[in-house]
């Protein structure tokens, strides 16, 4: 039927979302907040009313609103009775538009409670009855329990979790798809437990259950420097409760206790860092199944544990996302095969493999190489190593249960007979959120990295945020999602993901006196102090939340736990509001600081320290406001206002520069509105700009000033410079990795040096998401899609347009619906195209137009108009011009410091220093400068030519 054309001016009710799930089952929340996009093509479109109605199994309403005069579409309250546990119901939303037009009913989406009471449990941990040696990783213990069903199943849900890793199966079949549950909390305050429907997978008559455990976070080996074991516990227990409904009506309910048996199987050890050994030849084939012969098993015990830990996950599952094939599969010196999967990732290896019981087969992991072998030196303690034991029989098909790695190579030793590509492949896993945000433009090498980041989240959201994959941490650094969690956002919908986390945090915080830990879960033995721009992470996460998903539950939920940081930190900084002690980790990674001091850098931690006491004070200000607390929001401002004070008296000459004469220091004092007077902020913005381009635009930032940076010369008015940046390809640089081969973003700008090899220092991971905060830059500005009110309400579309580009993109799935901004120059014109969703409005600022921004409703819009890249056409250059004019013409710099640097490298560095000399009188220096001074004539002489 073809409908008629105005038929899609009427709205409908798409994606309709309880808290933030599609499918909200095993939902934690009693009173779900209801999200829902209005899809309409009709312009301007603005929500007037809602209704929404719920009902249950049979169709019998629980309840409707009415009809409510709203515009509110997103994070609206539950409007009827709290959720009793483990109940059921459908919930549909109509909605009226303020031309009148009133959309159907949505699609219903079903809403499932979980466990909301710890008194719903009836189960128990069990744990296998005998001890096993805390020192070392033990054999996996299978634990089972057959049971009978006395009639045909309407259906039945599975409400498990483990003091470890589990995997469960019922009758022989896994249950659900979920890798690594229940996940890393901070298991003395938190514990998620996992819903599964598992209908299908019983019958009438006899069924069993099994489970297998894994040392997992628990009670494997954690942390850097050796770790510890057993952080958690020493003995490993499952807590399971399956809820029977049968076709009659009435139920049962088989739990985990004392009648559960046990017994180890073929996982002889496994750790998270050290990888897994599977002997096949210990599988008990039709363990988990009804009629398997437990006899010879062990019992359990019950453990004693607080079931009010138990919390239903907000946040997706960690599943399989992706498997790869081998790009190249070769043959080392030592015999060994060498397998590249052409990609940095995490998760582990399948095998398809036939051979004689009992071959062993070694898997090893790493992110690089080095003279052609694995690079393994960068995972310091983690071994990264599976092993896997043959049965014997005609195909084996195996893959690990309760490690990850973080890799790109795999050497396999001891594969029988010849490795094809097709008997190995990489199995990717992570957190499995959905992907919300995109960017593209027209440089290839920008598009990569921008690639890389989305890899470098993957890789490292993989149930909490870690810093990285693959060496002895993989640990929730604060600092980490603080500077990346823009970017995050962004990417996927991070939103339940990230809510859990902060919610240890606050769990781990309230327990340490209001300090934050370094990284959450912490597992540190003893309390860390303070550390600004890693513990600030309390009070920038749920900011972020707030701004990039319009949550207001988010600050009331995390409110306490940042005003304590905040309250913390004004202790330590005293009355002279100056945060000058401790041990800080400030500009972590910058560039000059030596490999083996990643600390030591440009920037001093004191100015980083008091310049986020500002920022943390300033924002729980506004986190205050927001929720109606007046006193308090002028009480932190006023706080904050006194910090800057004494950040001015202390840190900023009269004439504008910082006492750390550095970009990240004057980004910092720019982007966290710590100079009052427009004047100061002019002569900073242009001191930064100065130090900017005799770095000869190499980046000069660590984790603090890299997400800053690019903004701060835009503020400055400098957003060439910020384009110059992005564009260099020199170490170090963004772009640098990627011309190296990088596919995720790496920890240091140099992981691999410019000769090939690593770095010699400690940090060196391959896959650290942080310095890719550059990501959020570039979707606000180079694409130019960002939110001018919290949850996209209403959009800030602005691209500026730089660097070379002749387009860029940016797509996003908002709160409100698909948002994009796209621009592109070609024949002199420049073409802007943007998609507004409705119920939201948006500021538009048209490259090279009025300052003034067009205030547009909801639609699609297209705006063509003659456009000049504003480029400053260059005078000509000649061994006499001042070198900032030659380090300002990207084209002229760069064959110049081509020439100087095969002449002679230890004097490229002086190009970038001194300023209002020009090229000649630097180059005199030179003990020969007559061959280099003819060479670089020309090259300018050319440079010129190519321009004009
Ligand atoms: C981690 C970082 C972390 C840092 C703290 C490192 O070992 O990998 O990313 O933030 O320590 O200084």
């Amino acid at each position: 039927m073809t409908l008629p054309p105005s038929a899609s001016d009427i709205p409908s009710v798409v994606r309709l979302r309880a808290e933030y799930q599609n499918a909200a089952f095993g939902i934690g929340a009693a009173r779900p907040r209801l999200s829902w996009n209005t899809a309409t093509t009709a312009k301007n479109w603005v929500q007037a009313a809602y209704e929404i109605e719920a009902h249950d199994a049979a169709g019998r309403s629980l309840g409707q609103t009415g009809r409510v005069a709203s515009d509110q579409s997103v994070l609206v309250p539950w409007p009827f009775a709290p959720l009793a546990s483990r109940q059921r119901l459908a919930v549909r939303v109509r909605v009226w538009g303020s031309d009148g037009q009133q959309s159907d009913w949505s699609e219903p989406i079903s809403i499932e409670a979980g466990q909301l009471a710890a008194d719903d449990w009836t189960a128990r941990f069990v744990t296998p009855a005998w001890r096993d040696d805390p020192s070392r990783p033990q054999p996996s213990p299978l634990l089972r329990r057959e049971f009978e069903l006395r009639a045909d199943v309407r259906r039945a849900r599975l409400y498990i979790t483990a003091l470890g890793l589990y995997e469960a199966q019922l009758n022989g079949q896994r249950v659900g798809d979920q890798v690594l549950a229940p996940g890393w909390t901070s298991y003395h305050h938190r514990l998620r437990y996992q819903t599964f429907d598992v209908t299908s997978q019983l019958r009438r008559g006899p069924n069993a259950i099994g489970v297998i455990l894994g040392d997992g976070w628990f009670r494997g080996r954690l942390g850097y420097g050796g770790g510890r074991h057993n952080i958690y516990g020493e003995r490993l227990a499952v807590l399971a409760q399956l809820e029977v409904e049968y076709s009659d009506g009435t139920s049962e309910r088989i739990v985990s206790d004392p009648a559960w048996r046990a017994a180890t199987g073929p996982i002889l050890a496994s750790g998270l860092y050290d990888g897994e050994t599977y002997d096949a030849r210990l599988e008990r084939p039709g363990w988990s199944a009804p009629g398997y012969d437990d006899q010879d098993w062990a019992g359990v015990e019950t453990l004693d544990w607080d079931l009010a830990r138990l919390v239903a996950p907000t946040g997706a599952p960690v599943r399989r996302t992706q498997l790869l094939a081998p790009v190249a599969v070769s043959r080392l010196p030592s015999g060994r095969a060498l397998v590249d999967f052409g990609q940095n990732l995490v998760g582990w290896l399948r095998l398809t493999v036939s051979g004689p019981r009992g071959q062993v087969i070694t898997l090893r992991h790493a992110e690089a190489l080095e003279q052609g072998e694995l690079a393994i030196r960068p995972l310091r303690y983690a071994r990264a190593t599976d092993t896997y034991t043959l049965r014997g029989q005609a195909v084996e098909e195996w893959e690990p249960r309760f490690t990850f790695h973080g890799f790109r190579y795999a050497e396999v030793d001891g594969w029988p007979g010849e490795l094809t590509p097709q008997a190995i492949r990489a199995v990717v896993c992570h957190s499995d959120l959905e992907r919300t945000g995109w960017f593209e433009c027209s440089n290839a090498l920008v598009n990569r990295l921008h690639e890389n980041v989305v890899w470098s989240m993957r890789g490292n959201f993989l149930d909490i945020p870690t810093d990285c994959p693959q060496r002895d941490e993989r640990l929730g650094w604060t600092g980490d999602i603080q500077v990346f969690s823009p970017t995050a956002c962004y990417l996927y919908d991070s939103a339940g993901f990230l809510a859990s986390w902060l919610a240890d945090l606050a769990a781990e915080q309230a327990e340490a006196n209001g300090n934050v830990p370094f990284f959450v879960p912490n597992i540190m033995a003893h309390p860390n102090l303070p550390a600004a721009a890693w513990g600030d992470a309390a009070v920038l996460v749920p900011w972020v939340l707030y701004q990039r998903y319009g949550d207001t539950g988010i600050l009331a939920a995390q409110f306490d736990s940042m005003r304590a940081w905040v309250d913390l930190i004004a202790g330590v900084a005293g009355e002279r509001r100056l945060w000058d002690t401790g041990i800080q980790f400030g500009d972590w990674l910058d560039p000059d600081a030596p490999p083996d001091k990643p600390g030591k850098a440009r920037t001093s931690p004191q100015i980083v320290a008091t310049a986020y006491f500002a920022r943390s004070a300033e924002l729980v200000g506004q986190a205050a406001r927001v929720l109606g607390k007046e006193a308090e929001a002028a009480a932190y401002q006023a706080l904050a206002a006194e910090v800057r004070d004494s950040f001015g008296h202390e840190y900023v000459t009269r004439g504008g520069r910082l006492m750390s004469d550095a970009p990240t220091a004057y980004a910092l004092a720019l982007e966290f509105a710590l100079l009052p007077e427009a004047d100061l902020r002019q002569r900073a913005g242009q001191r930064l700009l100065e130090l900017v381009r005799q770095g000869g635009y190499h980046i000069s930032t660590g984790f603090v000033g890299t997400p800053l940076i690019c903004d701060a010369l835009c503020h400055a008015g400098a957003p060439e410079a910020a384009y110059r940046l992005l564009m260099q390809r020199e170490c170090p640089s963004w772009l640098y990795p990627v011309t190296m081969g990088a596919t995720t973003i790496w920890e240091r700008w140099d992981s691999l040096l410019p000769d090939g090899s690593v770095n010699p220092g400690e940090m060196t991971s391959f896959n650290h998401y942080a310095l890719g905060a550059v990501a959020d830059w570039l979707h606000r500005v180079v694409g130019g899609l960002a939110p001018a009110e919290p949850g996209y309400r209403r959009l800030e579309l602005r691209p500026r347009p730089g660097g070379g580009l002749t387009h860029a993109e940016a797509s996003l799935r908002t709160p409100y619906g698909l948002a994009r901004c796209s621009w592109t120059i070609a024949a002199g014109a420049i073409t802007v195209e943007v998609t507004v969703p409705p119920n939201t409005a948006a500021d538009v600022y048209l490259p090279g137009q009025a300052a003034e921004p067009l205030a547009i409703g909801s639609g699609q819009y297209q705006w063509s108009y003659p456009y000049q890249p504003n480029h400053v056409q260059p005078a000509p250059l000649s061994l006499d011009s001042a070198l900032e004019a030659i380090v300002e013409d990207a084209d002229a710099y760069e064959a110049v410091m081509q020439i100087i640097r095969r002449h002679n490298p230890e004097f490229a560095d002086r190009l970038n220093g001194p300023t209002g000399i020009s090229l000649r009188q630097i180059v005199m220096l030179n003990p020969q400068p007559d061959e280099l001074l003819s060479r670089l004539e020309t090259a300018l002489a050319n440079s010129g030519k190519t321009r004009s």
